[in-house]
């Protein structure tokens, strides 16, 4: 009788299984995208399983060779379709509806809740809408003084290890100026990441953000019901981080909020007014303020909503802007003609003191590093590639991707296609200066992504990305000394063998 019971239920499993897949293989069989041996239920459960961060970059490079620009998987009934085809990038990122993020980004949920970065189409664009002030000018100006005076601790820090000879990870330094700079933007709040080494938020973040991106690429800790049954202690280490963080926030969001009903209650609230000159006390413009002072139909947002947001932006600018400025400094260390230009352009507009703060026009006009930095985001995108779930048939060319799909959009593989971009491997940043001469379709390139849900803050993140590289070549020859880089990859690029450089103080 038992016998005869497993044997219904296998039947089942296999029937369920069948149901679930049937109608949306035979699209992909008819639009010609196949893709790796997928077993009953499991499909390639087992191939995933068997992806490391170490070896994410690889296997996919391999499996495009082998089943042309796009090909799919299935895990345990979910279809991933995976693509370099641009014409696809242009279809689903250009689109004003397929705004939700593929569903592997669920492990982000708890953490992130319905905000700008994960939540559902329907707030998304109330919320972008009362955001965008945050990234007006006169708001990134006052970001600046932030940003440039959090770039002064850092080189400070780096003279204790900078003797020209020894190899420095600047994964690390880079990392904790990044947060300083966004926490501060974000909340109005000084972090001192840098100068502290106990910083509880610091630790929580950095284990919030490592088990997600574990999570990620393991197949069995993906999906929200199986978490808890296949690693119970680190799932109740993710809520408990998950729960500190929460309250820090929140703790900040009433602070604040009070502190702005008594300035209304004695008369000496000022509503924040972009066009008012003397608008931007440097805290006034964080984005905590924004948020506390908007409101979407007639209703302020809760105490939830500005959470949400505020985590949203932290998660989305510390670890793309480490990826970036880390790359670079790395890869300036080994081009000394690219870091002798750089220098030279420093020189001409921020002058010769090392200590002189930056302004925003300034960084606009560091046009080389632009070339720099854009170039390093072609060879190292800090986001190498982009989700998004896909609920109806979505026809494109002579390609129908079928509904309930998440697609994979991979943009790292096109920056590295000969059709695109000549000589590819090699690192010219001169082919960004003439950029209207391109030869690449636009969304051959969009390490900010592209459409509706493009990066918010893409305007920032250069200045951050300038202000911090230009401070430490303004101080700084750097050395191509220690390991080459060794691609990894979670929600973010990195290297396992860490950002290594040599680091002589330059004389004044
Ligand atoms: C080099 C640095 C950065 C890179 C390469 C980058 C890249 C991206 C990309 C590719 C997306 C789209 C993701 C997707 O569609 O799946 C995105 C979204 C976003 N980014 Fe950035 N980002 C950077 C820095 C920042 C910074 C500094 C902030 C905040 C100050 C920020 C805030 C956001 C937000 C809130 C979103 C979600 C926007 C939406 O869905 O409407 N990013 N970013």
């Amino acid at each position: 009788m038992w016998l005869s019971l497993i044997l219904e239920a296998f039947i089942l499993i296999l029937a369920w299984d069948f149901y679930r897949r049937h109608r949306r293989s035979a699209i992909l069989l008819r639009s010609k995208i196949s893709g790796p041996l997928s077993l009953l239920v499991l499909g390639n459960s087992l191939q995933a399983s068997a992806l490391r961060s170490e070896n994410y970059i690889e296997y996919f490079s391999n499996t495009f060779n082998k089943y042309g620009n796009t090909f799919r998987h299935w895990i345990l009934g979910e279809c991933l379709i995976y693509t370099k085809d641009v014409k696809l990038f242009e279809a689903i990122l250009s689109s004003s509806t397929l705004l939700q993020k593929a569903e592997v980004y669920r492990v982000m949920r708890d953490f992130l809740g319905d905000g700008l970065f994960l939540g559902s189409a329907s707030k998304w664009a109330s919320r972008r809408k009362v955001l965008a002030p945050a990234f007006h000018f006169k708001c990134l100006e006052n970001f600046v003084e932030i940003m440039d005076r959090n770039s002064e601790i850092m080189v400070k820090k780096l003279r204790k290890v900078a003797d020209g000879k020894t190899p420095v990870d600047l994964f690390n330094y880079v990392s904790l100026e990044a947060l300083d700079v966004i926490t501060e933007t974000a909340m109005g709040v000084q972090m001192n990441a840098q100068t502290d080494p106990n910083c509880a938020y610091t630790k929580t973040l950095k284990s919030v953000v490592h088990i997600e991106s574990d999570r990620l690429l393991s197949p069995s800790k993906r999906f929200n019901w199986l978490f808890p049954l296949a690693a119970p202690l680190v799932y109740w280490r993710l809520q408990r981080d998950i729960r500190l963080m929460h309250e820090f926030t929140s703790k900040i969001v009433r602070e604040r909020r009070a502190i702005l009903e008594r300035s209304k209650a004695d008369g000496s609230y000022q509503p924040l007014r972009l066009e008012d000159e003397k608008t931007g006390g440097k805290s006034k413009m964080a984005l905590l303020n924004i948020l506390l002072q908007v409101s979407i139909d007639n209703k302020p947002l809760t105490e939830l909503d500005i959470r949400e947001e505020v985590g949203g932006f932290i998660f989305a600018g510390d670890d793309t802007t480490t990826s970036a400025v880390s790359h670079a400094l790395h890869v300036i260390s080994r081009h000394p003609k690219v870091q002798k230009c750089v220098y030279e352009e420093i020189l001409g507009v921020l002058g010769q003191d090392p200590n002189t703060p930056v302004t925003q026009s300034q960084l606009l006009d560091l046009k080389y590093l632009d070339c720099v930095i854009k170039e390093t985001m072609r060879l190292y995108p800090p986001v190498p590639f982009l989700g998004r779930y896909i609920p109806k048939d979505l026809h494109v060319g002579d390609k129908t991707i079928p509904g309930n799909t998440n697609v994979i959009l991979m943009p790292y593989y096109v920056y590295r296609d000969p059709e695109y971009f000549p000589d590819p491997l090699t690192f010219k940043p001169e082919r960004w200066m003439n950029v209207k001469e391109a030869s690449f379709p636009i969304h051959a390139y969009i390490p900010f992504s592209f459409g509706p849900k493009n990066c918010i803050g893409q305007k920032f993140a250069m200045l951050q990305m300038k202000t911090l590289i230009s401070k430490v070549i303004r101080h700084y020859e750097l050395l191509p000394l220690g390991e080459d880089l060794k691609a990894t990859y979670t929600f973010v690029l990195s290297s396992s063998s860490g950002f290594n450089v040599g680091l002589r103080p330059k004389k004044f």
